[in-house]
């Protein structure tokens, strides 16, 4: 069997994030915004998705490289059909030493209400749901659908009492669009056991419109955060963590906050994230412009061995850093990271 491969930098493989669908039924400004997104706008035909027999079967042999956390995302990752059936397959996986996987998702929420027992029963362990803020106003311009809050806070409370915790909230931080939310957020989970991760926003894709003075760094909100909680930092738990990890208390109450900051702090060093896309693309960067077709490679006379084998070739190639370039103020580095004008991976397509 092929060696687990480190890449160029000596990042090892652990966490595979496949996006099952590029649809979703938000519109996030940052991700899909509605002038880009609109009727016109061509999603993928069901004809290109991977089926689930070919993901579990990638998966399968990424995990005997050495991932040990897949992460299921989109777009909307519960607007695939069946999913469940796709969670059961990979939930059966186990790593060389015999542990079962860390099997997660990420969620707008909108349809956790419902479908939480079911992705618990069917082997998923935990999610992450993205919740931009506690005011309907303020959420419905992020979302641009007109969602409601209290919807997404029911969807929460179904993952937690299905038991898919521990639960964490994203929370993308644009300035001067729901910054105002940060102190709410963080009141209303105080104590709940949900961990509320604050994130930049960061300039991935070519859609949103993305400017640098609408990041609020996570420096400052901290600064804000400390006129309202005592504020202690905690240690990283695993390595190639994007969350920068600490605890908030106050009255007695206290919990877990993370800081995810790509833009202000970047976190390549250590990066060990793979991403698949809903047609079979793998991407070693979320910033990357290029990916490697699978499926041709999944659909030809290959063994599993042969897959493995190029699976292992594409991670040892890697040398993506893009987040640490841009912070250092370099430009394109002809590793498959955009250039100017050449039009990057979108979020929607990628998943988070
Ligand atoms: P946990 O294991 O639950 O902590 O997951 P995670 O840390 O992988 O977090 P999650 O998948 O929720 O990612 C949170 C956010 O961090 C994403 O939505 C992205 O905005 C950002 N992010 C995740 N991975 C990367 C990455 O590799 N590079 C960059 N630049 N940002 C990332
Ligand atoms: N910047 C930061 N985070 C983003 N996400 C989507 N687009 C962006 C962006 N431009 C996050 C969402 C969600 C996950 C799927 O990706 O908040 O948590
Ligand atoms: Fe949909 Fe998530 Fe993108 Fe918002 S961030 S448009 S919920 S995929
Ligand atoms: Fe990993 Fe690319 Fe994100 Fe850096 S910018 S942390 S290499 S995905």
């Amino acid at each position: 069997p092929a060696l687990p491969p480190r890449d160029q930098l000596g990042r090892p493989l652990r966490d595979l994030r496949i996006s099952v669908t590029d649809r979703c039924n938000f519109r996030c400004s940052y991700c899909m915004p509605k002038q880009v997104f609109d009727k016109h706008y061509e999603f993928l035909p069901h004809a290109d998705l991977l089926s689930f027999e070919e993901i579990t079967r990638l998966a399968r042999q990424f995990v005997a490289l050495g991932v040990e956390k897949i992460r299921l995302t989109g777009g909307e990752p519960l607007l695939r059909k069946n999913l469940e059936r796709l969670i059961a397959m990979l939930a059966e996986l186990r790593t060389p030493a015999g542990q079962p996987l860390d099997l997660t998702l990420t969620t707008n929420g909108s349809l956790l209400t419902r479908m939480a027992q079911r992705l618990k029963d069917a082997g998923l362990g935990r999610v992450t749901v993205s919740l931009d803020g506690l005011d309907d106003a303020v959420f419905q311009r992020m979302n641009d659908v007109g969602f409601p809050v209290a919807e997404v806070l029911d969807g929460i409370a179904a993952a937690q009492a299905a038991g898919l915790g521990p639960i964490k909230v994203n929370m993308v931080v644009k300035k001067g669009v729901n910054d105002a939310e940060i102190l709410p957020m963080a009141r209303h989970f105080l104590g709940s056991g949900v961990r509320l991760r604050f994130i930049e926003y960061m300039d991935v894709g070519s859609s949103n419109g993305w400017r640098m003075d609408e990041v609020l760094p996570s420096a400052q909100l901290l600064q804000r955060l400390r006129e309202a909680f005592t504020v202690e930092p905690l240690s990283r738990s695993v390595a190639g963590e994007t969350a920068e990890r600490w605890r908030i208390s106050q009255g007695g109450l206290s919990s877990e906050i993370g800081l995810i900051s790509s833009v202000s702090q970047a976190f390549c060093g250590d990066c060990n994230r793979a991403r698949l896309s809903t047609e079979g693309k793998l991407y070693t960067c979320l910033f990357a412009h290029r990916g490697t077709d699978l499926r041709a490679l999944l659909r030809s006379p290959a063994s599993d061995a042969q897959i493995a084998a190029s699976l292992a070739g594409l991670w040892s190639q890697r040398s993506d850093r893009y987040s640490q370039l841009r912070g250092a103020g370099m430009g394109p580095d002809g590793q498959g990271n955009a250039a100017a004008g050449e039009r990057r991976v979108e979020m929607h397509y990628i998943g988070g």
